[in-house]
């Protein structure tokens, strides 16, 4: 063995030299070349995302959900009715700035159903009453609860938003209740949600122009947040208020199942991921989809499952293109809507004209 090392005169083993030189197949024809961006050529924001999808990694992903949100929203503005849009988002989202992207789809009515959890609902009305700060990931909750500020990431949201809260939603239950007693309403989580989106009346929320544009916004476990606290200190104060989850749900799948086409795009896990796979299993599948998380999948978890558990289950069809981008929404979010439904706007704004 030692000669052999030494033995410069044999000259180089053959099999390194196969090993490492090994000749390869060629790629299929038009294979995407890796090529990112020149800033040579300045400082161009558009060049520069569409040079996204031939970098690689998480950013070729984005270049591919651009392009399956286009193809969503050419299928939806092909013909009325053409592709049903669902976006979900979970509550941090709310809280964070990806809200004004939220509001804005929702105020042209470039999507037609939301489903987010309770704190997505509270947060965005709480904001019409007073601001979130920005804050630190590392401020100490010891140092945070004596002063009364709460701490949800890098954000700072002080307590007595909450009694403002409080103190706004407190008659609009009241006024719940009675028409629930005198005129029969049959109160709903949606339901409700128009009702405060229309009570607070404000063009910052979300929830004003979801109800002002027919939009409507699930949310199946709104007692889990602020909300939640409300209903119980109000159910002391003036008993019976009651929300049925079943007529939501019918509403949902039935709106899903009559759909001509779908399209998902479902920003975080949990329930929001969930609610929209599962009313999508109704209809064998959604004909398209884009996931943006930062969850794994190694756990068995339904927030980290990919998009091809989905197609196991009947959730996304067996011919959709579906899309995960792994990373966190709030980078990704307003980059995939400026690449897509922002450019478009006057596309959607002529297909509301020419429904009027
Ligand atoms: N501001 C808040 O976050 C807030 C406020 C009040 C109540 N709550 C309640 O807490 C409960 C749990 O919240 P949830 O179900 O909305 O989601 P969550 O915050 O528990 O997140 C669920 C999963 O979504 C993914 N995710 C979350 N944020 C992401 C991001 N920025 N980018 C990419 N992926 C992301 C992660 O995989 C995460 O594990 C809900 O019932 C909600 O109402 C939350």
């Amino acid at each position: 063995m030692e000669d052999q090392i030494n033995n410069m005169a044999e000259g180089l083993p053959k099999d390194a030299k196969e090993a490492v030189l090994m000749a390869s197949d060629s790629l299929p024809e038009g294979t995407p070349q890796i090529r990112g961006y020149d800033f040579n050529c300045g400082v161009n924001y558009e060049a520069l995302l569409q040079t996204y999808l031939t970098t690689g990694f998480q950013a070729t992903s984005y270049g591919q959900a651009v392009r399956e949100v286009n193809n969503m929203i050419d299928t939806k503005l092909s013909s009325p009715g053409g592709c049903t849009l669902l976006l979900g988002y979970t509550s941090n989202l709310i809280s964070s700035g990806v809200r004004e992207t939220i509001r804005y789809l929702a105020e042209h009515k470039m999507v037609d159903i939301i489903v987010t959890t309770a704190g997505g609902i509270e947060e965005d009305l709480i904001k019409c009453l007073a601001p979130t700060y920005i804050g630190d990931f590392s401020l100490r909750g010891a140092d945070l609860r004596p002063r009364g500020i709460n701490r949800i990431g890098n954000l700072l949201v002080p307590n007595n938003n909450y009694c403002l809260f409080e103190d706004w939603i407190t008659p609009i239950l009241d006024q719940m209740v009675l028409e629930q007693d005198t005129e029969g309403t049959k109160w709903t989580p949606s339901k409700m949600i128009a009702r405060l989106g229309k009570e607070i009346n404000h063009p910052d929320s979300v929830y004003y122009w979801a109800q002002k544009n027919n939009i409507p916004v699930y949310s199946p476990a709104l007692t889990d947040g602020s909300i939640g606290d409300m209903l119980y200190f109000h159910s002391y104060k003036n008993p019976g208020l009651r929300l049925d989850i079943v007529e939501d749900i019918r509403r949902l799948n039935s709106s899903v199942v009559f759909a001509k086409k779908t399209g998902m795009i479902i920003l975080g896990g949990g329930l929001v991921k969930h609610h929209i796979c599962n009313a999508n299993l109704m209809r064998n599948g959604a004909d398209y989809a884009v996931y943006v998380n930062t969850a794994q999948e190694f756990d068995g978890s339904d927030a980290g499952a990919r998009p091809d558990e989905a197609v196991s289950w009947g959730k996304i069809r067996m011919d959709a293109n579906p899309v995960k981008v792994y990373a966190d929404a709030s980078l990704v979010f307003p980059l995939l809507v400026a690449q897509t439904f922002a450019q478009r706007k006057a596309e959607f704004s002529s297909r509301e004209k020419g429904q009027d």
